[in-house]
Parts: C-alpha cells; sequence; structure tokens
C-alpha cells in the first residue's frame, strides 16, 4: 500500500473513532460504514442513505477480530463457514453479543456480520481497531447507495450520489472496480440453538450449494419467522428506469418493437447484441453469458444505462439454473420496481 493510501487510511479511521462516516470498497460492492458501536455514528448512515430506521447493518470486522466480541452462542456451523469462505463475500446472522446498538440489529436479537477481503477495507477495519481501546473495531456498513437504489461498485458511484456528505468531507476510499459486483451472501444462524438450521436470506457469489457442502446439509429458504433483510424486500435494487425481463421466446418473436410508444427508445440487453437486427425506437446491448462476469458488470452497466435516457430497459431473461441464482435474485427484485 502506498504511502498517500495508508494516510488516506488513516484519516478515514480516525473519522470514524469520531462518529462520522466513511465509505469504503469491499469486493462485493462499496460501503458506508460508520462506528458499529456509536449510536448516533450508525443513525448518520441511515439518514444519509434515507432508510427506514427498522432495517439492520452489517457489522465488517478485520480478519484477526475477535468473534465473541461481536456475537454470543456462536454455533459451530458459523466457524465451518468462516474457515471456508472468510474473507469474503458472505455475511452470517448470529446472536448479537449485549453491547451492541439497537440501531445496528434494527432492534432485533442477532447481528450480521462480514470480514471482507478487499485490501482497502481490510487496512481501514485493522487501523480502526487498533484505534479503539478495546482493541476491537466493527464498521457497520450497507451499499453505499440510497435506499432502493442500485449498489455501487466504483468510488466515484459512491460521490455522486452522497455529494453533500462528499462535501462535508466524507472520506471515499478508492479501490477501484469492486470484484464481485453484487452483495454478499447472508446465512442466517440464529436460530441454530433453536433447532432450525442455516437459513439463506439473499444467494451471493458464495452459492447455497457451496454452502451446503461445507454444513453437510442444503441451507433452507426464510420463513415468515426469518430475520428481516432489507435486501430481501420484494422491489429493490432498482435503477431509476422501469427495467423489465423479457424472454428470449418474446426477443426471437420480434415484437419487442411493436411495443415501443413513437419516437420513444428502448435499451435491450441480451447475450448475443451483435446476431440483433436493426430495429426502430431499440438499441441493443450486450451482455455477458457467464454468471460470475454478468454480476461484476451489472450495477455500473444499470447505471450508465440509468443515465441515457431511455424510456425502458429490457433484459433478457437469465438462465433457471444455481448458477445463475444470485444474479436472477437481483433482476427479479429490480424488474418487481415496476410491475409490467
Ligand atoms: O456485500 C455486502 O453485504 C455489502 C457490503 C458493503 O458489505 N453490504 C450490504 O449491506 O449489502 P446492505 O445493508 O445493503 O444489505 C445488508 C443486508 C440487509 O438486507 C439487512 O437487512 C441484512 O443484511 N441484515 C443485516 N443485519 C441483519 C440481521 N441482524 N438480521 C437479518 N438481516 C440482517
Ligand atoms: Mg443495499
Amino acid at each position: 500500500m502506498q504511502a498517500d493510501q495508508e494516510q488516506e487510511i488513516l484519516r478515514a479511521a480516525t473519522r470514524l473513532v469520531h462518529g462520522e462516516l466513511v465509505a469504503f470498497p469491499t469486493e462485493t460492492v462499496y460501503g458506508l460504514g460508520a462506528d458499529a458501536e456509536n449510536p448516533q455514528a450508525v443513525a448518520k448512515i441511515y439518514q444519509a442513505k434515507g432508510r427506514p430506521s427498522n432495517h439492520p447493518v452489517i457489522v465488517h470486522v478485520a480478519p484477526d477480530a475477535d468473534l465473541s466480541y461481536w456475537a454470543t452462542d456462536i454455533p459451530e456451523e458459523a466457524h465451518q463457514l468462516i474457515k471456508a469462505f472468510w474473507p469474503g463475500p458472505l455475511t452470517l446472522i448470529l446472536q448479537r453479543a449485549s453491547h451492541i446498538p439497537d440501531t445496528v440489529s434494527g432492534g432485533q436479537s442477532s447481528v450480521g456480520i462480514r470480514c471482507p477481503s478487499h485490501p482497502v477495507a481490510q487496512a481501514l477495519l485493522r487501523q480502526f481497531a487498533r484505534l479503539k481501546p478495546s482493541g476491537q473495531g466493527g464498521v457497520a456498513a450497507p451499499s453505499a447507495n440510497k435506499f432502493g437504489q442500485v449498489s455501487p461498485t466504483l468510488a466515484e458511484h459512491v460521490i455522486s450520489e452522497f455529494p453533500e456528505e462528499v462535501a462535508k468531507g466524507m472520506p471515499v476510499l478508492e479501490g477501484g472496480a469492486a470484484n464481485i459486483g453484487i452483495e454478499s451472501t447472508i446465512v442466517d444462524l440464529s436460530r441454530i440453538g433453536q433447532g432450525v438450521g442455516a437459513v439463506l436470506l439473499r444467494p451471493g457469489h458464495v452459492s447455497a450449494s457451496q454452502i451446503g457442502q461445507v454444513l453437510g446439509y442444503a441451507p433452507k429458504l426464510p420463513d415468515s419467522h426469518a430475520p428481516r433483510a432489507s435486501g430481501t424486500l420484494k422491489a429493490h435494487y432498482a435503477p431509476r428506469t422501469p427495467l423489465m425481463l423479457v424472454s428470449a421466446q418474446e426477443l426471437a418473436a420480434g415484437k419487442l418493437q411493436h411495443r415501443v410508444p413513437a419516437g420513444k427508445k428502448w435499451a435491450v440487453c441480451v447475450f448475443d447484441a451483435g446476431q440483433q437486427p436493426h430495429t426502430e425506437g431499440i438499441d441493443w446491448f450486450e451482455v455477458s453469458n457467464e454468471p460470475v462476469q454478468y454480476a461484476h458488470d451489472l450495477y455500473a452497466f444499470l447505471r450508465r444505462v440509468d443515465q441515457l435516457g431511455y424510456q425502458r430497459i429490457c433484459i433478457q431473461s437469465l438462465p433457471e439454473d444455481q448458477r445463475w441464482e444470485a444474479v436472477n435474485d437481483r433482476l427479479q427484485r429490480a424488474a418487481a420496481a415496476f410491475p409490467r
């Protein structure tokens, strides 16, 4: 790490200690962080995002953090998953330690914890922990976007979304394009003690089958007793331009152009833009036909197309395949914000 970057990280960690916000990169998406043990600081996250204050946020910790400082009744499953996937794009929901403020847990008895692999995130978390009297530092951070909007995968996304905070001196640590591009997988282990096994609250880069292999059983899908997760609201992750999924059959039938109102333009995203005929009212965009690359590109792509003034964004439906589960989840939610 270069000296000026180290200086910037020290400045950011110092601001966290003083109860201010800091935006930082992770391998999934950029986060908007505050000292997890300072309820006033965490309240600033909700205020900046315009997010309802009963939604819990994830606590980010450094690789050498003491998990028992943050969580209690830690089940064996947690240790197994941590060994397999940390540092990395996996958040675990555990029973919270009593000093964790209600603003972090959304008033629930659980806490979400994640150890990111991004070197800048780790450097920030280590530096912050060093500055805390207890030697333990956790950074509460949701994705650094306004509530319900597309998550940021570049520092410039954060800067454009929070101009007021940046003008007031909020650091936005530079970390390049987020490697993974979609939010972490969330697994709830908080009810293991009550005989409820692992529950997959949000699919992500770490897949349900990988988790199943480690645990020896497939994680369940949430029931009505599972803890709330805002990323699991039906309409979420949406661009401003109405977004709609279209099947390959619908595209092949060539009917889409008849639906474009006169004088309007639709952006249509397909796996093979080069094969598409020139069509009045439609601009074709090509998206990757490989799920990991697709996830990496998705949010930056949506933000870019969102600014081009199309009346609608149409996206070719994804294969109904386990490998596509996480991006499928995000696209379904984005489309749900705009009923057809
Ligand atoms: O990849 C990520 O997870 C990114 C980066 C910044 O780490 N963060 C992120 O945060 O996506 P956010 O707040 O946008 O989504 C976190 C999700 C929300 O759906 C929240 O409800 C859920 O985690 N969550 C956090 N703590 C929870 C808890 N105690 N119980 C249930 N869900 C929880
Ligand atoms: Mg989010």
